[in-house]
């Protein structure tokens, strides 16, 4: 069926509704046929002095503006007066904050400085002047209109494809029927359509309904999807759409492999074999043990720099549980017992008599593997760094128990005089 038939009869089938009951006039409507005619007359409605009338035209018309006397609207100064605001409001607030309020240095830049206020200035004069500039433009032209009586005037839907048309709104204080009829004729109209005022909205059709309700039903799908996967347990892997490199055809670390000759995917080493730099035998140094038991002393020279180096390991290390003293008073330690929360065993004072008369080779044990709930550092702190920390620890113990005899001999024989 021709859609614009179809148009027609639903316009007519409006127009029924609407004779019910007596309707005002809402405006006349004059067709054109040609585009000059369209142009002279509104040169005329012009000149005649109406105010609340338009062309409606199919496509642009050239010099309609200036037939019609359309002249500039207000907003491009509406536009200017916001975005100045904006610029104004910009460089105000920045100079107030960091030039008088609370004056903070920034890479030595002055306090007020406008070269470093211009991106925010930038920023919000154009954010307040395309504001202006779309929400006049809306106001100004009263948009959104959704209806307009002269939808259902029926000769309107032919001016969107090849009439022309004049309207003139009975508001218009100039507007006499009779006078504006007369005023057309003499113009060449080719017809003319008085335009009633709905009283009485026509029933929008059906099938509108339909597809409302199911577009509303059809937007819900997704919001009813995530609040299920939100409250429910699924042990299918979720839905990854963006795959990137997450999932390759591979081998993973302990599975089988039917190619390699002991068809696993992770080989042994060839037994009997060490990798270079692998090889710990020295059962003291790696691993603080002689024979069974912990070894005692340590095995390399003690030097000042061990000991330097030790301290500060300490500090990075320990002294956040086993305070920078060692009695067991870190912070993390303070802190845990104001909190007073779960199972928190206290770290042990290193100048207990359990740590003092450990062997050093324990001590490094407890830093390598860590002991009942006190963590392994083993990765976190090389061979030598264990060991220096051991020597402080030593260091640290004798420093609470010093007798007159660890004085050296002749800071002892200076104190003596
Ligand atoms: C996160 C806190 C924490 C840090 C860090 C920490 N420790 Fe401990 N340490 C503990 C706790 C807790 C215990 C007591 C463990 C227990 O009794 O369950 C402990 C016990 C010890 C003991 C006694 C072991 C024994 O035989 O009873 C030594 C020695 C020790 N730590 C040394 C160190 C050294 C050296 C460091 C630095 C490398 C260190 N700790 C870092 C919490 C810590």
């Amino acid at each position: 069926m021709n859609p614009m038939e179809d148009k027609l009869r639903w316009l007519e089938k409006a127009g029924d509704a609407d004779q019910e009951a007596p309707q005002e006039l809402h405006g006349l409507l004059a067709e054109f046929e040609t585009p000059e005619a369209l142009l002279e007359a509104c040169t005329k409605v012009r000149d005649a002095g109406y105010k609340k009338w338009d062309a409606l035209t199919p496509f642009p018309v050239h010099g309609i503006d200036e037939a019609m006397g359309i002249r500039m609207t207000i907003l491009p100064w509406l536009s200017l007066g916001a975005g100045l605001t904006g610029l104004m409001i910009a460089f105000a607030l920045q100079i107030f904050t960091n030039g008088i309020d609370y004056k903070f240095l920034i890479s030595g830049k002055p306090f007020i400085s406008v070269p470093a206020n211009i991106p925010v200035a930038f920023e919000l004069t154009v954010l307040l002047a395309a504001f202006t500039t779309f929400f006049g433009m809306m106001i100004l032209n009263f948009l959104p209109e959704l209806f307009h009586p002269l939808f259902r005037a029926k000769r309107f839907p032919r001016m969107t494809a090849d009439r022309f048309g004049i309207y003139i709104e009975s508001k218009d204080p100039l507007f006499n029927r009779q006078q504006a009829e007369l005023m057309f004729s003499r113009l060449g109209a080719s017809a003319l359509e008085p335009v009633l005022s709905p009283t009485k909205r026509a029933p929008l059709p059906g099938v509108i309904h339909g597809v409302g309700l199911t577009l509303t039903l059809v937007a819900l799908i997704p919001v009813a999807l995530a609040v299920k996967s939100r409250f429910s347990k699924s042990d299918q892997p979720r839905i990854h759409i963006i795959q990137d490199m997450d999932f390759q055809e591979k081998y993973k670390t302990q599975t089988a492999h039917p190619l390699l000759y002991q068809g696993a995917a992770s080989m042994q080493p060839v037994a009997g074999t060490i990798r270079r730099g692998d090889l710990r035998e020295d059962g003291h140094l790696y691993r603080g043990m002689a024979g069974d038991e912990f070894a005692r002393g340590f095995p390399m020279a003690l030097t000042q720099e061990m000991l330097v180096r030790g301290k500060q390991r300490f500090s990075i290390y320990c002294a956040v549980c086993h305070g920078a003293t060692g009695y067991g008073d870190g912070l993390v330690a303070q802190r845990a017992e104001a909190l007073a929360e779960g199972t928190w065993v206290p770290p042990l004072s290193l100048h207990e008599a359990v740590v003092l008369d450990q062997a050093e080779g324990q001590i490094f044990n407890t830093i390598t593997h860590g002991i009942r709930t006190m963590k392994p550092y083993g990765s976190q702190i090389d061979v030598q760094d264990r060991w220096a920390i051991v020597a402080y620890v030593r260091a640290l113990q004798r420093s609470q128990r010093a007798t007159l005899t660890d004085v050296p001999p002749d800071v002892r024989a200076q104190l003596s005089q």
